[in-house]
């Protein structure tokens, strides 16, 4: 019964008692069954401020690589599980809601995939980690924002290379690395919607911020940013940096994190323009909540499964990201 409402809605909407503490009861229960949560900077404050780790799309990977814990429950998107689950094959990977997905994920499918690979023969892949299981198993090497640029660069100058399924990102790493990459025509629908015009107007009135941009943003975000990296990497420049005003180009969720590490910083969120939802939330990063969190934790539903096959094959290029992150000291 369970299932059949976890296959409609993508997750457990069974009430919660309204005596219930669900944060206390999220720590105990996770305690009691040895289970972590890892969250995503993109989750709701609560949410981040329950986790056991908070990071970007490579800390949650290397985080549940190195876990004791039986049970992991990603509170991020369905790709951020399924890595999980392929370097944990043997652990329980739960996910809130299954249909926490991603634009990006979802604008590259294996079959096109497939095809577009046949047309590059003599081409390396690297993928994205905003991808699924099955584009990672017909890819050489992973990405994350954080180590695109170092991944990259592990291949010789000559080796050509697909990159997908970000373009914005794809043609950044391009730029910053002045060699030709072979880039499929994906994007992120939160990024590509920020208004270049509106963080034009907001720098205007505050001449000293520094604009600080996600390289999923599209090419003229990127130009006129002070600062371009992942969600980790704008934290940290955030921190280390003079400046105390930021135009932060990129999902509001890391704001948290960022009045938390510079409590007497000033952090303004980019905003989108006006053919969007007007707010730079990513839905699928906040369809997880508490509530669901708590549900899938005393449940242990619903469970991220992959094909026995599909984990062996997909490991591969998550791996070799890893390595080649250790080895950069990423
Ligand atoms: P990071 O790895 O930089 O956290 O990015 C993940 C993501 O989905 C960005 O939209
Ligand atoms: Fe995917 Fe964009 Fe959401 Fe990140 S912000 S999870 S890339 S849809």
């Amino acid at each position: 019964m369970f299932e059949e409402t976890i296959r409609k809605k993508g997750f457990l909407d069974l009430p919660i008692n309204s005596s219930v503490n669900i944060i206390e009861e999220i720590k105990r229960i996770k305690k009691e069954k040895n289970a972590i949560i890892l969250a995503h900077f993109y989750q709701e404050s609560a949410i981040q401020d329950i986790a056991d780790f908070v990071g970007d799309s490579l800390k949650l990977a290397q985080e549940a690589q190195k876990t004791n814990a039986d049970i992991i429950v990603m509170a991020g998107v369905h790709f951020m599980a399924e890595t999980a689950k392929i370097l944990c094959p043997d652990k329980k990977v739960l996910i809130p809601d299954i249909f926490a997905g991603c634009s990006l994920a979802e604008s590259c499918k294996a079959d096109d995939f497939i095809a577009f690979k046949k047309l590059h023969p003599d081409a390396v892949v690297v993928s994205y980690v905003n991808t699924t299981a099955e584009i990672k198993a017909l890819t050489d090497v992973v990405c994350t924002s954080t180590n695109a640029i170092a991944i990259v660069n592990s291949f010789p100058k000559n080796q050509k290379i697909i990159f997908g399924p970000d373009r914005n990102l794809g043609s950044y790493i391009a730029s910053q690395l002045d060699r030709d990459i072979i880039i499929w025509d994906g994007a992120c629908t939160v990024h590509e919607a920020f208004s270049l015009e509106k963080i034009l107007d907001i720098k205007n009135s505050n001449l000293d911020a520094k604009i600080i941009s996600h390289p999923e943003c599209t090419k003229p975000i990127l130009l006129v940013s002070d600062f371009v990296g992942s969600t980790s990497q704008l934290l940290t420049y955030a921190k280390n940096s003079k400046s105390s005003t930021f135009i932060v180009v990129t999902e509001s969720g890391i704001l948290h994190q960022m009045k938390k590490d510079c409590p007497d910083k000033t952090f303004i969120p980019a905003p989108p323009n006006d053919s969007t939802c007007a707010c730079n939330d990513c839905a699928f990063m906040k369809l997880i909540t508490l509530e669901k969190l708590y549900n899938t934790l005393l449940y242990e539903l619903p469970e991220v499964s992959l094909d026995k096959d599909l984990i062996e094959k997909a490991k591969k290029s998550i791996i070799a990201m890893l390595d080649i992150s250790e080895k950069n000291g990423l």
